[in-house]
């Protein structure tokens, strides 16, 4: 699913890599970090975006760092990645000094995000920069009213999820510019990413719609009514006249919040 993600908003990434790069402008970018790397959507964004860059993929989960080595090897890009298994709520791992940090959709994970800012912090370069992404709205593919069961099942499904992900992910939304400030970090911009598509949607972004809903239904599983339920269900078997891909109002429409903050020199 995060590699579907990545290239669904594989657009919007280059441009904001561009933007980092007009930020860089004048000092050189070489040593990058991916903080709670995933699959490599950054790591990858960034090796394209600086041919001399080599980016050290931190991540928890050795599941990841295997799939984006694997990645890596695939596209020959296996000498420019270092991939490092590291519980960043432990403690912060030998990396050296970074020009560049990029940190998405991971911050919101750390049990004391403070305390791995003012790591980040020290390990940046004076000058250097950091880049916090944060989903603002998770993708949404349906249009309020399906045609059957009950219209506003896919908003319904979001305010579960608001709910299960506020219990155990207790920093999400939280005020990422007043945190940065406060780990001596100076915002240099601020910025939304919208990722939007409409109809007739390319091959990939319909295969991002089943893996996002189908994992939405295997996560809320009992605790959507049976109405949403059979309605989701009809939705995600591919057979089913209601199938997702058979639909002509498909959409994706996603944003994040992105904040490029400096290391003071
Ligand atoms: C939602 S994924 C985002 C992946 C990737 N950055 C992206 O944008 O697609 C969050 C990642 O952070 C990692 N992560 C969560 N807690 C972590 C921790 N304490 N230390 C290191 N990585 C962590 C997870 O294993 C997961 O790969």
């Amino acid at each position: 699913m995060l590699d579907l993600d990545a290239e669904v908003a594989a657009g919007q990434l280059a441009e904001l890599t561009t933007r980092i790069a007009d930020l860089a402008a004048g000092h050189p970018v070489r040593d990058v970090l991916d903080i709670g790397a995933g699959t490599g959507t950054g790591t990858f964004a960034l090796l394209r975006r600086f041919p001399e860059a080599s980016v050290t993929a931190i991540d928890t989960s050795d599941e990841m760092l295997r799939h984006l080595q694997d990645s890596a090897t695939r596209h020959g890009l296996a000498d420019r990645i270092r991939p490092l298994r590291a519980d960043l709520d432990e403690a912060w791992p030998a990396t050296g000094q970074a020009d560049l940090v990029w940190a998405s959709s991971s911050m919101h994970h750390m049990a004391d995000p403070d305390r791995v800012l003012r790591d980040i912090h020290a390990t940046l370069r004076p000058g250097g920069l950091l880049t916090v992404i944060e989903m603002e709205q998770m993708p949404r593919f349906l249009p309020d009213d399906l045609g059957f069961g009950r219209p506003g099942m896919e908003a319904r499904c979001h305010v579960l999820l608001d709910r299960a992900r506020a219990e155990h992910l207790p920093h999400i939304g939280s005020d990422w510019p007043s945190r940065l400030t406060a780990a001596g970090f100076t915002i240099r911009e601020s910025r939304e990413v919208t990722v939007g598509l409409q109809s007739p949607l390319p091959e990939t972004a319909i295969r991002y719609a089943y893996a996002t809903l189908g994992r939405i239904r295997s996560r809320l599983a009992d605790d959507l009514s049976p109405e949403d339920r059979s309605t989701l269900d009809a939705l995600l078997a591919k057979d089913s006249p209601n199938a997702l891909h058979t639909r002509s109002d498909l959409q994706v429409l996603s944003t994040r919040a992105v904040w490029i903050a400096t290391r003071p020199e």
